[in-house]
């Protein structure tokens, strides 16, 4: 695996298109009302802290590691934490990529058990090629073709969450 030194998603596009997203989420929220956001470690680190930067509601956040289904993670065991009650609530999942949809849905299924007001999935990147199971983002900011893309908070073996713009590993 080598590092492709092309950029597929600039920090500039990035940051435009987050801003929009935010806009949409709040455009689909009562004023005022609290939004509980509820972001999925470690990839979705860089786009919750941008997206909740723009939220003008009231947001409760939680920041919970999930690894994918393919990796070994449980959404069923999802520890959400006692100041982040799931019923009653406008939850708003963050995510880094929908990829064959496994873990979210399986975490939707879940945390549809905690009888939340609703639930929606806010993700940075689409794969919708690879997708196994029924399952649309209410937001997406890109869909991103067959690559395994880095940057942004996602990772190659634990590396390169920290670039602040969207490449791949060439196989
Ligand atoms: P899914 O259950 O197949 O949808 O897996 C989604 C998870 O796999 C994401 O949250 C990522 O952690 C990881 N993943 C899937 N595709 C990529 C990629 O291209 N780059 C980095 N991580 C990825
Ligand atoms: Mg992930």
């Amino acid at each position: 695996m080598k590092l492709s030194g092309k950029t597929l998603i600039s920090e500039k596009d990035i940051r435009k298109r987050v801003r929009q997203i935010a806009k949409a989420v709040a455009a689909g929220t009562p004023r005022g009302a609290p939004l509980s956001v509820l972001a999925l470690m470690d990839g979705a680190f860089m786009f919750c802290a941008d997206l909740v930067r723009q939220l003008p509601m009231p947001v409760r956040l939680a920041m919970v590691p999930l690894p994918s289904v393919r990796r070994g993670g449980a959404p069923a065991r999802i520890p959400l934490p006692p100041e982040f009650p799931a019923r009653g609530a406008d939850l708003l999942i963050v995510e880094d990529i929908l990829d064959s949809g496994q873990t979210l849905a399986a975490l939707r299924d879940h945390l549809r058990l905690l009888e939340p007001a609703r639930i929606r999935l806010a993700v940075l990147l689409d794969k919708p090629v690879r997708r196994e199971v029924d399952l649309t983002p209410d937001f997406a900011c890109f869909q991103v073709p067959d690559r395994w893309v880095v940057g942004y908070g996602l990772d190659w073996r634990g590396l390169y969450r920290n670039l602040p713009y969207i490449t791949w590993v060439e196989p």
